[in-house]
């Protein structure tokens, strides 16, 4: 007889390599026997996959803990076993002994390049306690560890194909909790594509926290480029889309700017975070490019790829940004015009550099910026989006809507898009009329539904 199953509930925070983490820890639990619960309530195993980019996010995580420890108690009063907690993912790395302390509800501590011996360490929080820490810098040996097998939830995955990052950007942790730049062997990489296009993947996101440094090791022994592993993935029967984020400017090679220009499977949309216009915070962000740069560099993207639309990354109140550099981030907004953009209020974190510098800015002013800012990124999103009604487009359809017979696609440019008769052709990609645009999506029309 099959054990009983066990219930597993990963909650993510963060960026996209920990939702593919998160994607890779179920697939090493499940063989042990756990199957997935969208609730913690009754879980007996919680994993929490942190983030530590931002104060918020970190603290999100020590909140959370105290509702586990809750639940935990109304479990066990059910006599239903103990609840295993388990913290993952950035926070665990960076404050692996800290949350110990601060939190003794914790059972296990993973950092993120050591997830492959989630099931060693578990057993082993099972028999006894104390032996709860597990981090290091390995990313080789967990991938190593790690099946090609995956479980694919829909037409569209994730595929880390690099980690770390060796930038210091003076207000990042990554390069302290990911530690330095690592890219997997394209060989590794091309298996797992292979896998997951027999199940039915049509589009690929390449991660990595600095994607297109991508150097990983190819077939003839020589250092890849992210171009010409996007080349021999798109070669892989199935994979008609390819994707990647997050970019550094100063790594968009010549190569990858033409395969923009010659690859149809590459998406006309890009990932290409400045943080700021000013030429000042961006020396004291230790960026190592200046804002003509970045001017001169998304000129040539686009003259390689007049329909590429581009998003980013900004940071509003940097230490010592002034109303004047801020003027020269919205500057730099309205000359570049975004499809989309996350936008941050700076957050100090301990151990990086910008933490102790002089001149932060006070709370009131960084508000008052990250309203103006994003009220402009809203205001050029809504722009955006209205160039494309009246267009067609090719739609990857990835899931059902709310509405009888309706399916959710994806633009090139990584809007929803809703459809209505359009179930059967999940899966497939097919040409879509847009004809409205939504808050934070479009909706389009068949090419027969149109003209019927
Ligand atoms: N404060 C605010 N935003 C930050 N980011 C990274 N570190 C910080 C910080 N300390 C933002 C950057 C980065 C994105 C992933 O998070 O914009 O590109
Ligand atoms: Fe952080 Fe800068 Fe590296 Fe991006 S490039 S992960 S912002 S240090």
């Amino acid at each position: 007889m099959n054990a009983p199953l066990k219930k597993l509930h990963i909650k993510t925070y963060g960026c996209q390599m920990n939702v593919y983490d998160s994607e890779r820890m179920i697939d090493i639990l499940r063989p042990l026997g756990y199957e997935v619960s969208d609730v913690a309530d009754g879980a007996d195993l919680v994993l929490l996959n942190t983030c530590h980019i931002r104060e918020k996010a970190a603290e999100k995580v020590y909140s959370e803990i105290g509702r586990l420890k809750e639940l935990r108690g109304e479990k066990e009063a059910r006599g239903e076993g103990r609840m295993t907690i388990a913290v993952a993912g950035c926070v665990a790395q960076a404050e692996g002994i800290e949350i110990m302390h601060r939190a003794p509800a914790v059972d296990l501590v993973i950092g993120p390049q050591a997830y492959h011996q989630l099931p060693e360490l578990i057993a082993r929080t099972h028999r006894a306690k104390g032996e709860r820490l597990a981090a290091d810098f390995a990313p080789e040996a967990k991938f190593d560890a790690l099946t090609s097998d995956r479980t694919v939830t829909g037409p569209t995955a994730f595929l880390t194909v690099q980690e770390g990052c060796d930038k210091f950007c003076t207000f990042c942790v990554v390069p302290y909790t990911r530690g330095a730049e690592w890219s997997r062997p394209v060989a590794a990489i091309l298996d797992e594509a292979q896998a997951l296009a027999a199940k039915g993947v049509r589009e690929l996101t390449l991660l990595g926290q600095n994607v297109n440094a991508f150097n990983g090791v190819g077939s003839d022994g020589q250092p890849s480029t992210l171009a010409k592993l996007m080349y021999a993935l798109a070669d892989i029967p199935g994979i008609d889309r390819l994707r990647y984020t997050t970019s550094h400017p100063n790594d968009m090679g010549d190569d990858l700017i033409a395969a923009h220009r010659d690859l149809g499977a590459a998406m006309p949309y890009l990932h290409l975070p400045v943080q700021s216009g000013s030429d000042k915070i961006l020396r004291a962000m230790n960026r190592k490019h200046g804002r003509q740069a970045y001017f001169d560099l998304v000129a040539r993207i686009k003259a390689a790829r007049p329909d590429l639309a581009l998003s980013g990354d900004f940071i509003v109140g940097f230490p010592g940004e002034t109303d004047k550099d801020f003027e020269d981030t919205l500057d730099l907004v309205r000359q570049v015009g975004y499809a989309s953009a996350f936008t941050f209020k700076y957050s100090p974190r301990p151990g990086t550099p910008a933490a102790s510098m002089p001149n932060q800015v006070p709370e009131a002013v960084m508000d008052e910026r990250l309203q103006t800012l994003n009220a402009l990124i809203i205001e050029q999103q809504q722009a955006f989006k209205a160039t494309l009604v009246g267009k067609t487009l090719d739609i990857l359809f990835e899931k059902p809507g709310r509405r009888d017979n309706q399916a959710i696609g994806r633009s090139p440019y990584l809007q929803s898009v809703y459809v209505e008769d359009a179930r059967h052709l999940i899966g497939q990609i097919v040409p879509v009329r847009i004809v409205a645009v939504g808050n934070n999506s479009l909706q389009g029309a068949l090419l027969e539904t149109v003209s019927a």
